[in-house]
């Protein structure tokens, strides 16, 4: 029976900024998608994968093991079917949690280096399961085209310049980011391109400070990005700490995943109430919940039960997260005077 937070971390509209499309498909769709595939007339006959096979992609016991398994996953997906239903699945979801708009990451990057094929056929089944969404849940959906910083500028120049295409048609492509491994590359290589994709209206975010110290997020800020994903070391500097609560750029905050990875020794050491209580503008993100084992509810359950976060607190993280989001003004407007309305 769901427990009266759970409700109420229901009602509260709330918008997702840190969520990896891939990282959202369960292993029970993977095995769906592969039979599905079989029946399609004309599709590759890659054979069908039994859960257990489909299970096995998911382990990993640190952050270099994560980023293998999620890779794993990705190679899974063959067709615009396949995006589509996995991009179906994960809205249907979020609705289901009181997400009432989400920002999702498509690691574009992995498909080029990966799998050498152009991406506008797989983009147009996540094209309609957004639309399909909106108009069953009233969900609205962004995408981030992902580069992975480790392939290098020159890989992520092809995913960024192709978002920049691409938004002209499909507008519901927001902006760019980089993943991967940050122990390997930093976000200097990047501030031409950040430049050049700001320039062609792209909205620009960066996963930083995940895996090294604060120099990385220093880095993202410093290449423009407008909002960064993890930024778990800032709290080892009190400079960043001070510049991050003065400009209130947005953490896209990912507590499960940072334990999960390794890159955070434990749950009591993960930094997310110091940063609230030290005015930054914290937002909770679920990142890879098929990976970690946790949803957006769960992320936020946690904020409460291991972190003391009141329900008015709860409240601000999710008006944080609206406002933090790539909406225009208006719709965050309405979206925020729904929230006050909770109860
Ligand atoms: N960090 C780095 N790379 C990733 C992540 C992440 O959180 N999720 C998927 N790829
Ligand atoms: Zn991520």
């Amino acid at each position: 029976m769901a427990t009266d937070l759970s409700m109420y971390l229901r009602r509260l509209p709330k918008a997702e900024l840190h969520l990896h499309l891939e990282g959202a498909i369960s292993p029970e769709t993977l095995v769906e998608l592969s039979e599905r595939r079989i029946a399609r007339p004309g599709a590759a006959k890659l054979p069908v994968l039994t859960l257990d096979e489909a299970r096995a992609l998911y382990r990993y016991t640190d952050f270099s093991g994560f980023l293998l398994a999620f890779k794993a996953i990705t190679e899974q997906l063959h067709s615009a079917e396949d995006y589509e239903l996995a991009s179906l699945r994960m809205l249907e979801r979020l609705h289901a949690q009181g997400v009432v708009h989400a920002e999702v990451y498509v690691s574009v990057g992995v498909v080029y280096y990966w799998r050498r094929t152009s991406f506008e056929p797989l983009f147009a089944g996540m094209e309609r399961a957004r639309i399909a969404a909106e108009q069953q849940w009233g969900i609205t959906c962004f995408w981030i085209f992902d580069a992975v910083r480790h392939f290098g500028p020159e890989e992520a120049a092809r995913v960024f310049r192709k978002a920049a295409e691409m938004r002209h048609e499909f507008p519901s492509i927001i902006g760019i980011g980089i993943g991967g491994d940050e122990r390997r590359t930093g976000a200097e290589p990047f501030r031409e391109l950040y430049e050049e994709a700001r320039a062609a209206g792209l909205r620009l975010t960066a996963h930083a400070g995940e895996t090294v110290g604060p120099g990385g997020i220093w880095g993202a800020i410093n290449i423009g990005a407008e909002r960064i994903g993890h930024a778990l070391t800032a709290i080892e500097d009190a400079d960043l700490m001070a510049v991050l609560a003065e400009r209130q750029i947005p953490l896209e905050i990912c507590i499960t995943s940072n334990v999960r990875t390794a890159s955070c020794a434990s749950l009591a050491e993960h930094p997310v109430r110091s940063y609230f209580d030290a005015g930054l503008m914290v937002t909770i993100n679920s990142d890879d919940p098929a990976l970690f084992g946790s949803d957006l509810e769960d992320e936020y359950r946690l904020a409460a039960q291991q972190f003391d976060f009141t329900r008015e607190q709860l409240r601000e993280l999710a008006s944080n997260s609206l406002e933090a989001s790539f909406l225009p003004p208006e719709r965050k407007v309405a979206w925020l005077q729904a929230l006050e309305q909770v109860v």
